[in-house]
């Protein structure tokens, strides 16, 4: 089967696009004949080696997918063949990745696609999706009436917190680098959209939200925080998951005096059945349509490489030339 997977860590160049055996699926794995995949930032943390895990030797690169269950092993109860599925969480803790013809996962982080759902859509949600919903359910508790703040509201991350806290009942407020992105975020739900290259954000959220917002949801991976905890209300609750290097201040004083809380998670560390909620909900929401896939573009997944280079030249260069996901397919 075609692949793209890399022998050692390294530059995007590192990543080979070939030929490596069709993998068997295992007791209770689930052989998936890929329809679509879709990048993560991690995916090139991964790849670069700047996340040291020990990888399978070749390492096939990736953690979304979504396609159709083409053969079980022994012990799978939930799909059989022919059911469309998505899933994340694969190439991440030394677990083997998912840009390939076919992909062997375990049936735990596997799930059904909703008929009204493209593999291309059902890719572009699975890893971001199941972080929006961990983040604001799990950690944040948001309810319904409060008010909610995210940087990047187009992007992947951003554009599932924006679109979730709105099904959630929250007012949301957002940021885009573009006129086009705030369309985007218009578009995805947002109730206010602050261009931050032309606005200065400090001010804009101070008139939007006087008394301050319930939960800030941070996506940027420098953090701060002094704007931050200034723009909380009592009991104002702040998700940090991004910017593994980041050490910014902090205001100790201000956070505390407002009984403020921090929630720091990485989606990777929560366990098959908390994502198995996740998934239950992005399912239902897709099925309603009330979720929807920010899909910047779609690539050939021969292009591996091209979309590493684009997606880091945006997370670690700030480009700004993404509105979302980069979907590939084989
Ligand atoms: N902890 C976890 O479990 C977890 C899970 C997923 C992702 N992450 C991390 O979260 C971060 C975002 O991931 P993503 O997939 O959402 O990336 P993405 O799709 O590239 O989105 C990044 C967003 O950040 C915005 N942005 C960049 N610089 C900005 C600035 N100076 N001011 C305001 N907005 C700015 C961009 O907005 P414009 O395009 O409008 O400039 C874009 O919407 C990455 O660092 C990733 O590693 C962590």
């Amino acid at each position: 089967m075609k692949a793209a997977y890399i022998e050692k860590p390294g530059l995007p160049e590192n990543i080979i696009y070939g030929d490596l055996p069709k993998p068997e699926p295992a007791e209770d794995q689930v052989l998936v004949k890929v329809g679509a995949v879709a990048v993560n930032p991690v995916d090139t943390y991964v790849r670069s080696g700047s996340i040291p895990w020990d990888l399978p030797k070749p390492f096939i690169v990736g953690c979304d997918l979504a396609g159709t269950v083409e053969a079980v092993g022994p012990g799978v109860t939930r799909f059989q063949p022919g059911d469309r599925v998505w899933g994340s969480n694969q190439g991440l803790l030394g677990r083997q990745g998912t840009f390939s013809e076919y992909a062997a996962v375990d049936q735990c982080w596997l799930y059904p696609t909703p008929a009204n759902t493209s593999d291309q859509e059902a890719a572009a949600i699975a890893l971001v999706g199941i972080t929006a919903y961990l983040g604001l359910v799990r950690h944040a508790q948001l309810e319904a009436g409060q008010t909610l703040f995210v940087h990047g509201g187009s992007g992947g991350v951003g554009s599932c917190v924006v679109q979730m806290a709105k099904a959630l009942g929250a007012r949301v407020i957002t940021t885009a680098g573009s006129d086009k992105k705030m369309e985007i975020c218009r578009r995805l739900g947002a109730d206010a959209v602050i261009n931050y290259k032309v606005e200065q954000v400090r001010q804009a959220i101070r008139k939007l939200a006087p008394d301050g917002v319930n939960v800030w949801w941070e996506t940027l991976r420098e953090q701060d925080f002094d704007l931050i905890v200034e723009n909380l209300t009592l009991r104002g609750r702040i998700i940090v998951m991004a910017g593994r290097d980041a050490r910014p201040p902090f205001p100790v004083g201000p956070f505390y005096v407002k009984d403020c809380s921090m929630h720091g998670f990485a989606m990777f560390n929560a366990p098959a059945h908390e994502q198995q909620r996740a998934a239950d909900a992005i399912n239902q929401w897709l099925a309603d349509g009330k979720l929807r896939a920010q899909i910047d573009r779609v690539m050939p997944l021969a292009e591996t490489a091209a979309a590493h280079r684009l997606q880091e030249e945006n997370t670690l260069g700030g480009a700004g030339s993404l509105a979302g996901k980069i979907v590939l397919v084989p």
